[in-house]
């Protein structure tokens, strides 16, 4: 179960201070707020969407990085249209993107190096070996924020989609921002638009709070999850709008035995108030890699519309790890393939070293208050044969039916858990109990405790 933590409003509010050395919290404006501000045309930038600023934007994130020690910096993008090749953040750093402010991604390959795979993944995503570079990256960095005027970063990534669909990558794509062993990260009041692959990766983070962002890619765009957190813990994400051709949230933690190996588990994760439109996947999945573990994710008060379906467990032989101690409640969902969707048998291995005794351990799985319209079927539950989901548990769901509804609505199989005040009636390995599920009651402290307001 979840560490309890004891909320201290006053460590709370100098949280970003917490992380910084203190000279740089005495030398800060306001609370939160960078003492140097620079503009990207300070750095020769041309915001007319053709000039290539990748110099600029390296020079001054190279330049600003010299002044976390001093109060931190921010980097004001401006309206216009800044074409760039990838480019890294730093620490004690704001990107803040004014409004009528984009970042264009280079659809220029060479504009893109190839970088080292993930140790939880052993390989690219898509192909074996290394993968591109991702948009906008960070390592081993501490209090970032990336926030605005609602600006724009645009990974243009039809040129991706088209090669990934017509097999000519040699490499994996990169995500449009990948933070890796950092903390304290704030990504707030920005809009993410046509990822070449996963919109947002904060992978072996902690502390990563994404409030009020937009994610927007075609439905049928491949791969383009909303927001991944990978071997996370204490993330928090609210007030998101998300529109993908994959799931809108996929909660994940390695791959098979290089995730094994690497046992960092996605733990602590909070998601409030999130609206997904996702036909072809999930409004929420855990897994399908989940080989570091996946506990204690706390879902509440979302919305899904024209969505394959709500929160989806994928695992499979292979994987090992653990999917446990998932709760959900509040959720308002407007046509769905599946309202309850457990897979088992997901495949997708990263290559033949798998081990075939790996496997996942699911258990504690809490769904209720649940309302859904034009529902097609209500639950396609599949566990793994020889290890079967456990302790499933759903109470209080509606799901009224489309006209075109499936006759069987409840497929289980190895799966074990109880159900109260479900209709459509649930199948009998889903028994009844009578009782309402578990949501924990403390509530989880994440991130600041308020946003810092600043406007540069
Ligand atoms: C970003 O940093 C990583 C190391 O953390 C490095 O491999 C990569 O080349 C850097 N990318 C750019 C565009 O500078
Ligand atoms: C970042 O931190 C990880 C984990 O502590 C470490 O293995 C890695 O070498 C660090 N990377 C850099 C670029 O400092
Ligand atoms: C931010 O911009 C996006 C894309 O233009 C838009 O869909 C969204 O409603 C905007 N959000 C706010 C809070 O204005
Ligand atoms: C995995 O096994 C298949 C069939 O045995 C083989 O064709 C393929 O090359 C192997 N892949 C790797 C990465 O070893
Ligand atoms: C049942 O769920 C609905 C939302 O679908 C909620 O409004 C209602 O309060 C819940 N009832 C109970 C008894 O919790
Ligand atoms: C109900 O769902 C079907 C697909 O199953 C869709 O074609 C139809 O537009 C939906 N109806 C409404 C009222 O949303
Ligand atoms: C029920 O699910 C099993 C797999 O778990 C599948 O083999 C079977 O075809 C499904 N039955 C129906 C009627 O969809
Ligand atoms: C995470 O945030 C909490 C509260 O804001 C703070 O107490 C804690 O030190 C932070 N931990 C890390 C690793 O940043
Ligand atoms: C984002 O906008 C909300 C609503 O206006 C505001 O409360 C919040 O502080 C803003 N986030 C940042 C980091 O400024």
């Amino acid at each position: 179960m979840a560490t309890r933590r004891i909320p201290r409003p006053a460590a709370v509010a100098v949280a970003l201070c917490a992380a910084a050395l203190l000279a740089a919290c005495a030398g800060a404006s306001r609370a939160g707020c960078r003492k140097h501000v620079a503009k990207i045309t300070e750095y020769g930038a041309v915001g007319d969407g053709k000039t290539l600023n990748t110099a600029a934007f390296a020079k001054a994130v190279a330049d600003l990085s010299e002044r976390a020690r001093d109060g931190g910096a921010a980097l004001v993008v401006p309206p216009g249209k800044w074409l760039t090749g990838p480019f890294n953040l730093t620490s004690h750093f704001t990107l803040y993107l004014d409004e009528g402010a984009e970042i264009l991604a280079s659809q220029d390959m060479k504009d893109w190096p190839l970088i080292a795979p993930l140790p939880s993944y052993g390989r690219g995503r898509d192909e074996p070996g290394p993968r591109y570079s991702n948009f906008i990256a960070g390592s081993n960095l501490t209090d970032v924020i990336i926030t605005g005027k609602n600006g724009t970063i645009n990974g243009q990534g039809q040129v991706w989609w088209d090669k990934y669909r017509a097999k000519e990558l040699q490499f994996t794509r990169g995500y449009l921002l990948e933070l890796l062993y950092s903390d304290s990260i704030i990504i707030s009041n920005v809009t993410f638009v046509d990822s070449p692959s996963w919109n947002l990766h904060p992978t072996y983070c902690t502390n990563v709070t994404i409030s009020g962002v937009t994610i927007l890619a075609p439905v049928h765009s491949p791969n383009t999850d909303g927001i991944d957190p990978d071997s996370s813990s204490h993330v928090k994400i609210e007030d998101c709008y998300i529109v993908s051709g994959d799931d809108c949230i996929a909660v994940k933690s390695g791959w098979d035995e290089y995730g094994i190996k690497f046992n960092m588990p996605s733990q602590h994760i909070v998601i409030k108030r999130l609206t997904c439109i996702s036909p072809t996947s999930a409004m929420i999945a855990l897994g399908s890699e989940m080989s570091g573990g996946i506990r204690d994710v706390r879902a509440e008060d979302s919305v899904a519309i024209n969505t394959e379906s709500a929160v989806r467990v994928k695992s499979g032989v292979g994987r090992g790890g653990f999917v446990k101690d998932i709760f959900v409640r509040g959720l308002s969902l407007h046509t769905m393939k599946w309202v309850f969707w457990m897979t088992g048998n997901y495949g997708q291995h990263p290559d033949n070293s798998s081990d075939p005794n790996a496997m996942p351990q699911v258990t504690s799985i809490n769904y209720r208050d649940v309302f859904a319209e034009n529902v097609t079927m209500a639950g396609r539950m599949e566990g793994i044969p020889n290890d079967p989901y456990t302790g499933i548990c759903i109470s209080n769901v509606t799901a009224q039916l489309a006209p075109d509804a499936k006759k069987l609505q409840w497929n289980c199989t190895n799966v074990k858990g109880v159900t109260s005040d479900v209709t459509p009636k649930p199948c009998p390995e889903l028994g009844a109990e009578g009782m309402p599920c578990a949501f924990p009651e403390e509530e989880l402290i994440i991130g600041p405790h308020k946003l810092p307001k600043c406007t540069y």
